[in-house]
């Protein structure tokens, strides 16, 4: 469970981030939609510890970010899209290895885990190469491993199939149902409506920091009387008037 209560963010005098309010249940995907600069990546440092809230509160997994940051840390799993930095130089299973020490995982521990998100992520084929020359798909598969090997009920994925093709971005998607049937709860965003709508029932759409919906995309596509969802992204968007 997540849930954001009145959050502002202000770097200096820029507003990033003003008085927004969402809940994701727990086992739900639940899709932060906005464009470039919208806040997205903001609210998910929030959620991680790493910045601060200026004003509201935000409770992880039951816990705040604010008055118990390392319960949080605990319960979470989090994978920024872009540039994954995996040390190229260590095999997959080196790298995943590496992640489960700093948790302060025993060595048996890290090892059956491994075994099981290979597994998951059919990545047996390539555990013990190293991975600089992998393609981004199979990156991308080992960074997501590597976020989960201490097994967190709560997992944030920053816009995870921007940069992937077809193919890995499917493959990206049959991950995160493996996921959701774990019961995993899942924060995914991007700035693609139809990419959200693969995965997700309930969304927060953002814009230039300001909630403009969230709740189930069904209840937004009938609200706007929409079917396409670029359309409909960009009918909310310019009703904003911002
Ligand atoms: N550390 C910072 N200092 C100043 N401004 C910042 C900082 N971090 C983010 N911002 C600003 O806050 C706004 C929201 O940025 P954020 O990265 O959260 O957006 P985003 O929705 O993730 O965008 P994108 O789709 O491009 O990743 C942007 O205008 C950005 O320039
Ligand atoms: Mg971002």
């Amino acid at each position: 469970m997540i849930e954001v209560r009145k959050v502002s963010k202000t770097f200096g005098a820029f507003t990033a981030l003003e008085d927004v309010s969402f809940r994701v249940e727990a086992g739900e995907v639940y899709g932060l939609l906005g464009e470039n600069g919208a806040g997205k990546t903001t609210m998910m440092r929030m959620m991680a510890t790493i910045l601060k809230p200026t004003e509201g509160e935000i409770e992880v997994a039951g816990y705040s970010v604010r008055i118990e940051p390392d319960e949080v840390r605990r319960r979470i799993g989090i994978l920024f899209g872009g540039d994954v930095g995996l040390y190229s130089r260590l095999t997959a299973r080196e790298n995943i290895a590496y992640f489960g020490s700093m948790y302060g995982m025993e060595k048996q521990a890290i090892g059956e885990r491994i075994e099981r998100l290979s597994q998951m992520f059919e990545m047996g084929a390539f555990l013990d190469r190293r991975v600089g020359p992998f393609s981004r798909g199979m990156k991308q598969k080992v960074a997501i491993a590597r976020t989960l090997v201490h097994d967190p009920d709560v997992i944030l994925l920053d816009e995870p199939t921007t940069g992937l093709d077809v193919t890995a971005a499917n493959i990206f998607r049959r991950v995160i149902g493996r996921l959701q049937e774990e019961g995993k709860t899942i924060l995914f965003s991007s700035h693609n409506m139809g990419e959200i709508d693969k995965l997700c029932k309930r969304i927060a759409l953002i814009h230039k920091g300001r909630l403009q919906f969230a709740g189930a995309l069904e209840q937004l596509r009938a609200q706007y009387g929409k079917e396409d969802l670029d359309e409909l992204f960009m009918t909310v968007v310019e009703g904003s008037g911002r």
